[in-house]
This record gives structure tokens, C-alpha cells and sequence, in this order.
């Protein structure tokens, strides 16, 4: 009876010696670099093909219109951050922040090198980790100068004054992400464009076609589904699935030629605000159409190169199909 006693009160000790350890860890970083970046008109350039069309960096930290078809950002709102709809169904209440150099609500007082370390390594200039929801885990692969592009770009956005609240997870997710950030101790190479679907590869790495298109189980991919779709999205009324992206024959992409793959995303390259449709749950999507539909040949044959190297895996999806709040 008393071995039993000890027994819990020491299975409880260690717990609780373990939440403390894991509340006052710091997650792994390393101090941003010192850099200041020589603001160039090609890096600009790079950084807002980066930030606007393959990234979507104003997708997420913009408030959008969501009466309309694309959800566009609404006028003047670029970077100034915004919080993500509970419908979403995400771990508590996430804040994607104003990311235009404002000084007071944005990050204009931010250097160069911690920009860098947060796009990259998931770290915010206090120190403390970023919700992996921000998908630093594939930038981490963006190779200098594009990083340092993008930098460029975001130091260039029109400041907005938006004060956003800070995110706020849910116990326990709020201690485990402090295990996602990760430094980047080695300098990372441009891509090689002479591969295709290993250039490929590095565009999914920064736009993010994983995230959205792999269906995730607390917050972790779900096992042997990588780009397989069934992503379920919920937005106000609407929802939407992500589409199974594998070359599996008859569920996934498997029958699709590169001309089907480019002439669907040139389809949307008429898009803008101003014409956007009426939001219907037979339109209503997350995926970047009008972004991604202005990427140049080279990236969208690299895409679909890419696409053609993934496992294939059977599972029908229908993206518009209406589903109702759980
Ligand atoms: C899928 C949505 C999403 C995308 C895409 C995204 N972000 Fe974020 N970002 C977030 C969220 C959410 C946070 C805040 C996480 C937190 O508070 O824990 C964040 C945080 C940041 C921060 C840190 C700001 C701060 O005050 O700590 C920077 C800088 C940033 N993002 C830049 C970018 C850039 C540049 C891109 C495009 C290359 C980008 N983000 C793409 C969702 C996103
Ligand atoms: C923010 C979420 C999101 C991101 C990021 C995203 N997608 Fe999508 N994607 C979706 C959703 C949702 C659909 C289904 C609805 C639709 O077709 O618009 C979709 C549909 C598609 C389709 C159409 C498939 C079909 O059967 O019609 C293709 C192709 C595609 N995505 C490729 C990509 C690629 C390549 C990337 C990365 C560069 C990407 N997506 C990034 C959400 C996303």
C-alpha cells in the first residue's frame, strides 16, 4: 500500500517536475545575425514575387474580404496583421501579427537579422517561439538572398497602424511548440533551377503546398497523407477541403498533363479585387488562386515536377462539398 503511495506521489513529482522544466524552457535558438541588408531594386523585386505571389506572407497576416470569391486583402490592410477565425479550429486564439514596418504596432524597430530569424527560425524578436502554424519549418529552407529579399520587401510595405493582440495557444500546445523553432547554423545555397523537381521542391517549401494540402491530427501531419488533400477549412459560412495533389490516377493529379497543370492557375491570372465574385460555398477557397496564378512558367513547371515525384496515394476528395460546423 505504502509502495503504491510512493509510487504516485513520485509519478506526480515528476510530472510536475516536467511542466516546469518544459514552462521555463527557452526554445532552441541562436541570436540573430547582425546583417543589414543593401536594399537593392532585384532584391525588392524577388521579395515581392516572394511576399505576394509563391509565400502568400499578406494571405495570412492581412485582414481579407471574405464576402468575395479569393478572399482578397482588403485595400491598405498588407501585412498589418490579423486574427484567424475560430472556426478555423486552430489551439487557442492565433494572431497572425502586423508585419509593415509601423514602429509601435508593426515590426519596424525590428533589425534585419531578427526578421530573418523569425521567417526563418520560428523565433520572435522577444525570444519566444512562434506558432508553427506560421510555416517557418519550410522557410527554413529559403536560401539567403531570398530571405534577405524578402526583408527588403517587408522593409519597403507602407507602415500601417493596426495594433493586433498577441497569440494566445492552448495548454499544452503553448509548451510543446517550444520544440519546433530551429536554428539555421549553415548558409543555405540559391536553388539550383537546372533540376526541376528538386527546384520544385524548394517553391513547396516556401509556398507552403504541404501545409494546406496534408491533413494534420493535433497539429501534426497525419501519417502516410502527404499532399493527399482532405484539409478541412471552415470560414464563416463556407467550407472548403484541399484537393488530394499526389499523381495518384484517379483521386489525385495522376492523369494530368503539365498544360492541364499551368492552364489551371493561368485561369485565375485575371483575378483581381475589383472583379472578384460574390463568396459562394461552390467557390469559396482557401488555395491562392489569383497569387500563385501570376507565377512565372519555369516555377509552375518546377511545381508540377515536383508534384510528379510524390507518393501516390488514393483518397477522394470534393473540395466544395458543404459540410456544417461541428
Ligand atoms: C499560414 C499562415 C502564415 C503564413 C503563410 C505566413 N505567416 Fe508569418 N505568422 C503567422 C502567424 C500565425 C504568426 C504568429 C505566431 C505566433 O504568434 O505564435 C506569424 C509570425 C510572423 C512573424 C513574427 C512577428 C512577431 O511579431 O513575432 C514574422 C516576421 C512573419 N510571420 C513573417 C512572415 C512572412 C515574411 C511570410 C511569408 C514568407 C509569412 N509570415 C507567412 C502566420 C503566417
Ligand atoms: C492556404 C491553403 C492552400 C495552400 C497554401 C495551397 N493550396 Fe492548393 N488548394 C487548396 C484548397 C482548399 C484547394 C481545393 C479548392 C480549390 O480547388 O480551390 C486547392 C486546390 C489545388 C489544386 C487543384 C486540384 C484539383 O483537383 O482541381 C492544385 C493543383 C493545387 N491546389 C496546388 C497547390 C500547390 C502547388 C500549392 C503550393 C504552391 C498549393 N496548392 C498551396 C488550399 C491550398
Amino acid at each position: 500500500m505504502k509502495k503504491l503511495a510512493y509510487l504516485i506521489l513520485g509519478l506526480a513529482a515528476l510530472a510536475a517536475a516536467g511542466l516546469t522544466y518544459l514552462t521555463l524552457k527557452s526554445p532552441n535558438s541562436a541570436p540573430p545575425s547582425t546583417i543589414r541588408i543593401e536594399a537593392t531594386a532585384a532584391r525588392l523585386e524577388r521579395g515581392r514575387y516572394i511576399f505576394g505571389n509563391l509565400a502568400d506572407c499578406a494571405g495570412c497576416h492581412s485582414e481579407r474580404d471574405w464576402t468575395k470569391a479569393g478572399a482578397p486583402v482588403i485595400a491598405g490592410r498588407n501585412g498589418a496583421g490579423v486574427a484567424f477565425p475560430k472556426e478555423l479550429g486552430l489551439p487557442g486564439d492565433i494572431v497572425a501579427p502586423n508585419i509593415t514596418p509601423d514602429p509601435t504596432t508593426g515590426i519596424g524597430t525590428w533589425t534585419d537579422g531578427e526578421k530573418i530569424r523569425a521567417i526563418r527560425e520560428g523565433v520572435s524578436k522577444d525570444g519566444r517561439a512562434l506558432f508553427p502554424f506560421m510555416p517557418y519549418k519550410g522557410y527554413r529552407h529559403m536560401s539567403d538572398e531570398d530571405v534577405q529579399s524578402l526583408v527588403v520587401y517587408l522593409n519597403a510595405l507602407p507602415p500601417v497602424n493596426h495594433a493586433v493582440a498577441r497569440t494566445k495557444l492552448n495548454f499544452p500546445v503553448n509548451l510543446f511548440i517550444k520544440d519546433a523553432p530551429q536554428p539555421v547554423t549553415v548558409p543555405v545555397a540559391a536553388p539550383q533551377t537546372s533540376n526541376p523537381a528538386k527546384y520544385g521542391e524548394y517553391l513547396v517549401n516556401l509556398g507552403g503546398c504541404r501545409d494546406c494540402h496534408t491533413q494534420q491530427e493535433r497539429g501534426t501531419p497525419k501519417e502516410g497523407m502527404l499532399l493527399a488533400g482532405g484539409f478541412v477549412f471552415h470560414v464563416g459560412q463556407f467550407t472548403v477541403l484541399s484537393a488530394n495533389i499526389t499523381p495518384e490516377v484517379e483521386t489525385g493529379l495522376g492523369s494530368w498533363s503539365e498544360q492541364r497543370f499551368i492552364d489551371k492557375f493561368r485561369g485565375y491570372s485575371g483575378h483581381t479585387p475589383e472583379t472578384a465574385a460574390q463568396a459562394t460555398q461552390a467557390n469559396f477557397t482557401l488555395m491562392p488562386w489569383t497569387n500563385l496564378s501570376r507565377l512565372t512558367d519555369q516555377d509552375l513547371k518546377a511545381l508540377y515536377a515536383f508534384l510528379r515525384t510524390v507518393k501516390p496515394v488514393k483518397n477522394a476528395v470534393e473540395p466544395h462539398k458543404p459540410l456544417t460546423l461541428p
